[in-house]
């Protein structure tokens, strides 16, 4: 690691150091330490809309277990050398500043939000009600629980939500997970989605900031690489999983 001090988002906390992913130049993601992976499903509502997550199968992970991230492993979601012929460009193009650099506010009676398009994972937790960039500048306790729960909900971290009063982000620090996001609305698959300040650190060393909420593109299709950012939905990704 190059870094002497990496980033850390407002409202996210370091996990143990020691638990970090390295992405692999044009290869693998490698889990350093030893963390929870699972399978978990986006549930819709009664609305047809994403609500909630079901945990699913889990997958065995020690350190240094290589996972996939050009799509074309057949030994999903670990790595089976698939990459080398694969013919995909996994070069990294993500920006390492801070997310919130990129990212629109939007201020309502209470909170803020606010919103970084390049890191959206398309998982659709903001389309509930009158979707979050309305629901967050309407007056009323029921648009704010129903602001707050959706951002809280983006796997990808893309939204957040800040109090206007204190200027402190609502944002509780998660366990260290990892998970493969399933997607049976669009049937397709997702990222995979680190939860809990994990630290992601470039093949060349540089940490990107360290985040509560964060995805990365196991499709090898982003254009924001590591990070997904929705494309998994337009090539129709599945993992067989
Ligand atoms: S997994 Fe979402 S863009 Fe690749």
């Amino acid at each position: 690691m190059k870094d002497t001090e990496v980033a850390v988002q407002p409202g996210s906390v370091e996990s143990d150091p020691s638990v970090h992913i390295e992405v692999s130049k044009n290869g693998p993601y490698i889990v350093k330490g030893v963390i929870p992976l699972h399978v978990q499903t986006i549930v819709a509502n009664a609305e047809g809309k994403s609500w909630t997550y079901q945990q699913g199968r889990e997958f065995a992970v020690k350190d240094g277990t290589a996972l996939c991230r050009c799509g074309h492993s057949k030994n999903k979601p670990y790595c089976d050398g698939s990459h080398v012929h694969a013919g995909v460009d996994l070069t990294e193009t993500a920006t390492f500043a801070p997310m919130l650099d990129g990212a629109q506010e939007i201020d309502g009676p209470h909170y803020s939000l606010t919103d970084n398009e390049a890191y959206c994972a398309f998982a659709r937790f903001c389309d509930n009600g009158r979707q979050i960039w309305n629901e967050v500048q309407m007056h009323g306790e029921q648009h704010e629980k129903l602001s707050v729960y959706m951002a809280q909900h983006c796997p990808a971290g893309r939204l957040l939500i800040w109090d206007r009063g204190t200027g402190a982000p609502v944002e509780e620090p998660l366990p260290v997970s990892l998970s493969l996001l399933e997607d049976p609305g669009e049937h397709v698959s997702g990222p995979l989605v680190l939860r809990g300040g994990i630290r992601v650190q470039s093949a060349d060393g540089d940490s990107y900031e360290i985040r509560n909420r964060q995805a990365l593109c196991r499709c090898g299709a982003s254009s924001n690489k590591p990070f997904c950012d929705g494309s998994h939905a337009s090539i129709g990704f599945r993992d067989g999983l």
